[in-house]
């Protein structure tokens, strides 16, 4: 049996890369202890396996097809595809394709659907995370691409879901594993639109406040709330597979600050296994 090593969760922004320089100092080193200490954790959970719950930022998919799910089942995946993203120092990451078949097949058991691919890009939203998190030693990554950017999207209540599925599937996959989960997206951020550019840190804080909650009252809130507050505030879909995942217990967080340099309300959290 696999066992479950823990879920990390950090925000991603293409501006964490190309504005860096214009994030003021003290903002700076808050974001890069954030995703430092995440790196320290994860290190020290010493998972074997990484599931990267992410969006796809139409680096594999296009509006002509855009799964709800993907998940990884391939030998490797490929680093991002973004240029501006070149100094990133893995083109090609190792997958685990047993573990992911393994997933996969459980999901369809369960009642799930998802799509698969034997080999995916990995794009920034995976990848601005791993890097800043500083990594000494990349685990065996298992993409899992939710569609949580462009509607119609799996809903809420399915995400968590989604996350229960996942931790039911490490405890089931028959051979010594450790599974970690790193989330990525959110809060707060909206790109492209009218309101491009703000940060509702109420709505921020409020959010991860209600993960120390009831299911019941985060998914009420996250479906009222989320149309509301940018299109890449929907990307917390990934931070609710991490929190199905960890059966809504151990919530913990790293950092939260809002960075307008950057255009995006920056969450780093962490669930005990
Ligand atoms: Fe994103």
């Amino acid at each position: 049996m696999a066992s479950f090593a823990g879920a990390f969760a950090a925000s991603h922004g293409p501006l964490l890369v190309r504005e860096w320089d214009a994030v003021p100092a003290d903002q700076k080193t808050r974001l890069e202890k954030a995703f430092r200490e995440l790196g320290k954790r994860m290190k020290a959970a010493k998972p074997d396996v990484l599931v990267v719950v992410s969006p796809d930022h139409w680096s594999n998919f296009f509006l002509d097809n855009y799964p709800a799910v993907c998940i990884g089942v391939g030998e490797a995946n490929e680093g991002p595809p973004e240029p501006w993203m070149k100094a990133f120092p893995h083109r090609e990451f190792p997958g685990h394709p047993r573990f992911a078949t393994h997933l996969v097949n459980e999901a369809l058991k369960g009642g799930f659907e998802p799509s698969v691919s034997h080999r995916l890009k990995l794009d920034h939203g995976s990848c601005i995370p791993l890097w800043r998190m500083e990594l000494e030693k990349m685990p065996a990554l298992v993409p899992m691409l939710v569609n949580s950017i462009e509607p119609p999207m799996p809903s809420l209540a399915r995400c968590l879901e989604w996350g229960k599925l996942l931790r039911k599937a490490i405890e089931r996959f028959p051979g010594k594993l450790r599974v970690g989960i790193l989330a990525t997206g959110g809060l707060s951020h909206s790109i492209g639109e009218k309101t491009m550019g703000a940060i509702h840190e109420d709505f921020d804080r409020k959010t991860i406040s209600l993960f120390s909650g009831a299911e019941r009252s985060l998914v009420r809130y996250l479906d009222k709330e989320l149309p509301k507050r940018g299109n890449g505030s929907e990307e917390v879909r990934n931070w609710l597979v991490a929190h199905g995942a960890a059966r809504g217990k151990g919530f913990e967080l790293v950092d939260y600050l809002p960075v307008p340099a950057v255009i995006v309300g920056c969450g780093f959290a962490a669930w005990r296994p």
